[in-house]
């Protein structure tokens, strides 16, 4: 029960998802894995991704984790999470609970990365709820964020190019990709107010604490809990871009991609 929560990301889009929960789980300890060194995931094979996200899982697991949350819609939607020993919880199923709430029948909307939609992780759960779905992959705004450009005039360009194509009746939007939060405003001024913008970082934190309290998970501290944040790449520029969005606390260490493997090794060797 003291044990983290692990959560990782591609990069920084994560730490949306960690505001939430830290907000709804003061006092539980967090390990954040931010794989800036390997980003972007948006772009690469599934199958590449589905070894990333095993071994971040792994990693995080040999940090103590209890429970390991994809803060990412890319490798969620391709995560084989049959192997690990601790629940896991990705972020589709909670954006698409969030999507189906806040629309009153009119075209649902997504906006995620070219692995994502190309999945069709999120039309195929909402075409499912009765739902017409109007996708599209915008794979320059995570980049965009990870630089933290998400004030500058190329994202209010880039954000007009992405949904020039959307339909007159959307009345809801989903934010698939944990960067895109960090454009919300942006996304919502150039949507006005009939169209509801999804972030599904509240919605799954709501899973993660109803996850904890079935599981009997949830932790006895009572002060507030810790994050430490591992970084594959340049720690610097990720504290850079993470205070463009709001920053971080805790400690900061750097992760080489082979320290991450060696986790994994160690684990799968025969006792
Ligand atoms: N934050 C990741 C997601 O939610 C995507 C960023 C990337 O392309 O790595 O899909």
């Amino acid at each position: 029960m003291t044990r983290p929560i692990g959560v990782f990301d591609s990069g920084v889009g994560g730490l949306t998802v960690l505001r939430a929960m830290r907000e709804l789980l003061p006092c539980e300890d967090f390990v954040y894995l931010g794989d800036t060194a390997r980003f972007p995931y948006g772009r690469k094979p599934r199958e590449m991704i589905r070894g990333f996200a095993k071994e971040n899982a792994v990693f995080l697991e040999s940090q103590g984790a209890k429970m390991i949350v994809i803060a990412c819609n890319t490798a969620s939607t391709c995560a084989d999470s049959s192997t690990a020993t601790v629940p896991v919880i990705g972020v589709i199923e909670p954006g698409v609970m969030a999507a189906s709430a806040a629309s009153s029948g009119g075209v649902i909307g997504v906006i995620a990365t070219r692995g994502t939609i190309a999945s069709g992780a999120y039309q195929s759960r909402l075409e499912a709820a009765g739902h017409e779905v109007w996708a599209q992959s915008c794979p320059m705004l995570a980049p965009l964020v990870e630089e933290g450009l998400s004030d500058s005039l190329e994202a209010q360009i880039l954000i007009e190019h992405y949904l020039k194509t959307r339909p007159k009746n959307l009345d809801a939007l989903i934010l698939g990709c944990t960067h895109y939060p960090v454009l919300k405003n942006a996304i919502a001024a150039h949507l006005g107010d009939t169209i509801s913008v999804v972030d599904s970082a509240f919605a799954t934190a709501n899973v993660v604490k109803k996850s904890l309290e079935t599981k009997a998970l949830q932790t006895h501290q009572t002060t507030r809990g810790s994050v430490t944040h591992f970084i594959t790449g340049d720690p610097q520029s990720y504290q850079h871009t993470a205070n463009v969005i709001g920053g971080v606390d805790g400690e900061m260490h750097h992760l080489e991609i082979e320290a991450l493997l060696a986790a994994g090794h160690k684990r799968l060797q025969p006792t």
